[in-house]
């Protein structure tokens, strides 16, 4: 089922959405050489709780597994594309590119938000990387507006990575997003334009292109939760949750 909110509801998401963002740009300052993921994660929950929030991921149920997500934020190193739990064993180091992302429980609502960013110097190639994730994720977000098509937006993403010689992963998508993290309907990063869901004034959904230098191929660690690329290529990741307007969209998780 898809969810039309309201303008309250969206008031509330909006107010969600500024406390994420205000807790990712914190613990992104925070992620420097030498500090581990598990305290990036304590540092997440400390500010989300504080701003009011509740961490909208831990207890998260995946499927009907019995394997709940124990942690606030996902924190993935390198090849890792998304859900990589966070650990006191591993530690940052230069070199590294980390994916970070929450998601923000508020009043009932949840936004979902994600950024990838570097380690002291970086790659040129990781760098390029991020840079084409970041840039993937506004030119998808520029498609959204009422009557357009979640196939706009996967379309647009996956014509601009191609072309700077990356690939999009296609096992995962996007989602709509409110009383739950994830809802209806699926944003892939790929597809046709003017196919898949039509989009309304009142719907929210989360952008989340995963972008990875090598083969678009991904698969699950035993742990369940942790996703790594196939050929151990580096990935990126970057996400906001917005809102569809007449016209457009409105970031809810404003940098
Ligand atoms: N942005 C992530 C996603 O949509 C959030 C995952 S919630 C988690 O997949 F609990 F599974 F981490
Ligand atoms: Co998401």
């Amino acid at each position: 089922m898809i969810t039309i909110k309201n303008q309250r509801e969206i008031k509330v998401m909006q107010e969600g959405g500024k406390i994420l963002a205000t807790v990712l740009k914190k613990v992104v300052n925070a992620a420097k050489p030498g500090i581990s993921t598990k305290e990036l994660d304590l540092l997440a929950e400390k500010l989300i709780r504080q701003l009011g929030g509740e961490p909208a991921f831990l207890g998260y149920q995946s499927h009907s597994e019995d394997n709940p997500y124990p942690a606030s934020i996902c924190t993935s190193l390198n090849e890792e594309v998304v859900h990589t739990i966070p650990s006191a064993n591993r530690i940052l180091k230069k070199g590294d590119i980390i994916g970070i992302d929450a998601g923000v429980r508020y009043k009932g609502f949840c936004t979902d938000m994600a950024r990838t960013v570097g380690i002291g110097r970086i790659s040129s190639e990781k760098e390029k990387l991020i840079q084409v994730t970041r840039k993937a994720l506004s030119i998808g977000i520029k498609k959204v507006k009422e009557g357009g098509y979640t196939g706009d937006i996967g379309a647009a993403i996956q014509k601009y990575v191609a072309k700077q010689g990356f690939s999009v992963v296609t096992q995962l998508v996007g989602h709509g997003i409110g009383k739950n993290v994830h809802e209806e309907p699926r944003i892939p990063n790929f597809g046709e334009p003017h196919t898949g869901t039509e989009l309304k004034e009142g719907m929210t959904i989360a952008i989340e292109p995963m972008v990875n230098l090598g083969g678009s191929e991904v698969e699950t660690a035993p742990d369940g939760w942790k996703i790594i690329t196939k050929d151990n290529s580096v990935s990126a990741h970057f996400e906001h949750t917005v809102a569809v307007t007449k016209n457009g969209c409105e970031i809810l998780t404003p940098l």
